[in-house]
């Protein structure tokens, strides 16, 4: 009897667990969050009362979710009344949120980014007047599944940072109405699947965003309102999709490129009210489509080309406010034009008598100024670029160069150039963890023996590693390391000092690091020594070899690990994502906390990687990059429910084997005996379900790190809540 209706039980659970339509507990999870985020406006309060639990089948004329495969692929949430058109508010912003209009102080984008990025299938994101407020953070770059962004109509400010241009698969990108007020990227060429690119109403300054071989898709460009200056690039001239350009209402001046006028599928050009002189090619060319042009209010002079003229052409052409020679009495006197034109290089009264114009001293004049005026510009900016390096900004530059010059081996100069703890690991807390520092290669010889082959306990791809004892009595494990010599010691150092910024209470703490130039020298590779805290309490693989781990241990030691390898892949940007992660590299200390090692080393031994790709073959190569660090985690909690065994057959095993976790009795004959007895079956059925999805072919359908440790996090809850009748149950803190 009891055994049959925990069959049934077991059935339901994992029936709910892998079949169902609901939506993932965890994306509900961050939505929920969302909500709080953006301070619980009205028109999300039905994600809470409605009944129906599943949001993605709610929708409100405010509120829309699409899910595909129960994860969420399209968030829209507009903050206006639905018949109404969204009005900026406010005309001015300085920085501070406003009460009643924008969100309160509490609210920051950095953290509303993070939510959106644990949303790892999120295409289309719309998120419109709503009060938003801040600068658009670094970490943007984690939303790069994103296709469509529509934020516009909050108070966003501040430039926008380079890393947008990551968003590769974007392709309509729509932030009007802010209050953007520095530059936007200039290598919009990035996004090479853009269409769409709507900027208006907003106080972006400098040149025109350069579009230099854009891969032709973008289609419609609407920068008008903003403070842009500067002539517009010839290369528009080249986007041979564009259908829709306005430019109006900025500051831009020169004569437009006329192949604009004549691009294939141009319908509409407005270039009204800005500062834009001179005189149109009268033999100026329109494309077919073009339909609507709008040149008024500018400087324009001459006659107005053929093609741009009302009685002949099916176009709508405004033209008034210039100086042209047609429909004079809506045009401005030549001088207006010529005056405001040339006014600011040119004396105004040599404008007045066109014969002094062409006076040879003025014009020499004219030249030995700008000359002059240049080389005090000159000057000027080497004291300032001195002052700056002497401050101390010189490393990142050097360190740029570098990598650049190394470029073969180097990793990505904005790795090492713009790597930086994002604030959640700043705030880490991570107290207690002694200071990196240099140590001598005199000392970590004594420490060793003198590496005595009685201190040698592991050899492995990355090099020899060693135990040793400080004069201080503390317990080390060195590992010794042959880097490439295509690194200068600069480099390496920075690369290192990187390496030492990973401290996490579930990390093997990198204690310091020594370069040593006493060792013997090959020629071609620098030796460096690094050196951790000693972790002496075995492995996670010896210890599942065993057979003494208890299912919540286990769960313990593994949202240990995942935390660590959450941080490694988010806690600095860009993040460390290849950490050999194995359970043999699970370390136990003596309170029986976890601690990754073996991590991070990508960043200074990739060159063994490369090795170990020749001798292997392309295709096992490739097979290695399938293998991401949740497909290798995915692999360590397989391992946790049916023992280490399984290491040996790997791709076998999962081939074969990973349905058999369907039914309740082949889960009896593959799963560990001691986790069958020690653990409750619905605990059991949700990592069996997240350990499916680490396996997924496609490593971006992969959950994230955040997705993985809410799943053990849940289990180890599921788990202390079925024995709390029983015993009382103290989940440890990890
Ligand atoms: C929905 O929930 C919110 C807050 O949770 C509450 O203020 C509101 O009255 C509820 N609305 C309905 C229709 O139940
Ligand atoms: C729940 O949502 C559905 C679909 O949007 C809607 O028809 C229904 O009225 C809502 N129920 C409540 C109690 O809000
Ligand atoms: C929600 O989005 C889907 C897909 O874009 C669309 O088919 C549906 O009409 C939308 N519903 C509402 C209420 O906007
Ligand atoms: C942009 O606006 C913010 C907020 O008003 C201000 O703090 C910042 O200095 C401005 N930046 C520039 C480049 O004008
Ligand atoms: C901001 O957060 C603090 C602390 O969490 C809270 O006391 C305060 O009410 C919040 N303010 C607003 C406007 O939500
Ligand atoms: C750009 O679009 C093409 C065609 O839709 C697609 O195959 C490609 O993956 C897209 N590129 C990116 C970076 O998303
Ligand atoms: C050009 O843009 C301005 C501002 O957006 C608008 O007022 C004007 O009507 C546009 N011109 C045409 C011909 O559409």
């Amino acid at each position: 009897m009891a055994v049959s209706s925990f069959y049934l039980l077991f059935l339901t659970l994992s029936w709910g667990l892998f079949f169902t339509n609901a939506i993932q507990p965890s994306q509900k999870q961050v939505l929920l969050q969302l909500r709080k985020q953006l301070e619980y406006p009205k028109q999300l309060d039905f994600w809470v009362n409605n009944t129906s639990d599943d949001l993605c089948y709610l929708s409100s004329p405010q509120v829309n979710i699409t899910c595909e495969n129960n994860y969420v692929t399209e968030l829209k949430i507009f903050g206006f009344v639905a018949d109404q058109q969204p009005k900026k508010m406010s005309s001015s912003f300085n920085g501070f949120p406003i009460p009643s209009q924008t969100l309160s102080q509490n609210f920051s984008m950095d953290s509303l980014i993070a939510t959106l990025s644990r949303l790892t299938s999120l295409k289309a994101l719309t998120l419109v007047s709503l009060g938003i407020w801040g600068q658009i953070p670094d970490k943007v770059q984690r939303l790069y599944t994103l296709k469509h962004i529509d934020l516009s109509y909050n108070y966003l400010y501040g430039s926008f940072p380079p890393t947008f241009t990551r968003l590769a698969s974007l392709e309509s990108v729509n932030l009007d109405a802010n209050f953007f007020n520095g530059t936007f990227p200039n290598d919009v060429n990035l996004l090479s699947n853009l269409t769409t690119l709507s900027l208006k109403e907003n106080g972006f300054t400098g040149q025109l965003p350069d579009l230099p071989n854009l891969p032709n898709t973008l289609m419609f460009l609407y920068l008008s309102k903003n403070l842009f200056s500067g002539q517009i690039p010839v290369k528009y001239g080249q986007l041979n999709h564009l259908q829709e350009l306005d430019l109006s209402f900025n500051s831009l001046s020169g004569v437009p490129p006329p192949s604009l006028f004549s691009l294939p599928y141009i319908t509409y050009l407005n270039l009204t009210s800005n500062k834009m002189t001179g005189q149109l090619p009268s033999h100026l060319q329109c494309g077919n489509k073009l339909a609507v042009v709008d040149i008024s209010l500018n400087r324009f002079m001459g006659g107005l080309p053929s093609c741009l003229s009302n009685e002949l052409n099916n176009r709508n052409v405004k033209f008034d406010g210039n100086c042209l020679m047609v429909d004079v009495k809506h045009q401005n006197p030549s001088s207006h034009c010529v005056e405001e034109a040339r006014g600011v290089e040119v004396d105004p009264k040599s404008v007045k008598d066109p014969g002094k114009r062409n006076n040879p001293v003025i014009l020499v004049g004219v030249i030995l100024g700008g000359v002059l005026c240049l080389v005090v510009l000159v000057l000027g900016s080497v004291v300032i670029c001195r002052r700056i390096s002497v401050r101390g900004l010189s490393e990142p530059k050097l360190l740029q160069k570098q990598v650049q010059d190394y470029s073969v081996t180097g990793y990505p100069s904005e790795l090492l150039t713009s790597a930086r703890l994002v604030s959640e690991a700043a705030k880490l807390d991570t107290g207690g963890i002694p200071v990196h520092r240099l140590f001598s290669f005199e000392e970590l010889r004594e420490a060793t023996r003198n590496f005595h082959r009685s201190t040698l306990i592991g050899e492995g791809s990355t090099g020899k590693i060693y135990k040793g004892k400080l004069e201080n009595g503390t317990d080390i494990a060195i590992r010794h390391l042959t880097v490439s010599k295509k690194y200068t010691i600069r480099n390496l150092k920075l690369r290192l000092d990187l390496l030492a910024r990973l401290r996490h209470p579930h990390l093997v703490c990198l204690l310091g690091h020594c370069i040593s130039n006493e060792a013997p020298n090959d020629g071609d590779s620098n030796k460096v020594y690094l050196v951790y805290e000693y972790v002496n309490n075995g492995n996670y693989h010896s210890l599942l070899a065993g057979n003494v781990l208890k299912w919540e241990d286990r769960l313990r030691i593994l949202s240990g690990v995942a935390k660590a390898v959450h941080f490694l892949h988010t806690g600095l940007i860009p993040g460390f994502f290849n950490n050999r992660l194995k359970a043999n590299n699970i370390l136990l200390n003596e309170s029986g906390m976890a601690k990754l090692s073996d991590y991070g080393l990508s960043i200074i031994a990739e060159d063994i990687k490369k090795e170990d790709a020749n001798r292997e073959g392309v295709e096992s190569w490739q097979m290695k990059n399938l293998e991401d660090d949740v497909y290798n985690f995915g692999f360590i909690l397989l391992e946790s429910l049916v023992g280490p065994s399984a290491a040996s057959r790997k791709d076998e095993f999962l081939v074969n084997e990973m349905a058999s976790f369907e039914t309740e009795d082949e889960r009896k004959k593959v799963v560990d005996p001691v986790v069958l007895a020690s653990s409750s079956p619905q605990s059991l059925s949700v990592i069996i379900s997240i350990t499916k999805k680490c396996f997924v072919g496609d490593s971006w359908a992969r959950p994230s790190f955040e997705d993985v440790l809410w799943h053990l996090q849940y289990a180890a809850q599921v788990q202390a809540n079925a024995q709390r009748p029983a015993e009382t149950v103290s989940l440890m803190k990890c």
